[in-house]
């Protein structure tokens, strides 16, 4: 049985990080834990604490029209992209899925946001969310 520990984060996309970082934190008070490029992933991200939860919000800017998150902003604008679920251990979660007959974007871990590992599951096999799975972070 897998288990999920709690979300990790919430993938926001947005046209402009420094924009979206700040509306984050002159609205709601959020602060910056970290911001980070990835070529692989072709974005840079935001990750923003929310309070003491362990939860956060990870504000996303494509690095190129031609991107994921670049197309995802073509089709439906601003918004919520994916849910990341913290789980204990990635790659059993990945092989009991996998198992199950979900799809899977990444059938192996691969690096993410605060040196977590992370895998992505097809929104076609789970009701139109994309979501992400994130090992959780050596504290
Ligand atoms: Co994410």
């Amino acid at each position: 049985m897998m288990t999920f520990r709690n979300i990790d984060h919430i993938g926001i996309a947005c046209r402009s990080l420094e924009a979206s970082v700040e509306f984050y934190r002159a609205t709601f008070g959020l602060t910056l834990a970290s911001t980070e490029s990835s070529e692989e992933q072709g974005v840079r991200e935001a990750m923003l604490p929310v309070g003491d939860s362990g939860s956060y919000i990870q504000l996303l800017e494509p690095l190129s029209a031609d991107t994921p998150v670049g197309r995802f902003l073509d089709r439906r604008g601003e918004g919520i992209h994916h849910i990341g679920y913290a789980v204990e251990n990635l790659s059993d979660t990945l092989a009991s899925l996998g198992q199950a007959g979900v799809r899977l974007i990444d059938s192996r871990p691969r690096h993410g946001s605060m040196g977590a590992c992370i895998a992505f599951l097809h929104p076609a096999s789970v009701g139109g969310v994309l979501t992400e799975l994130v090992q959780i972070r050596a504290v």
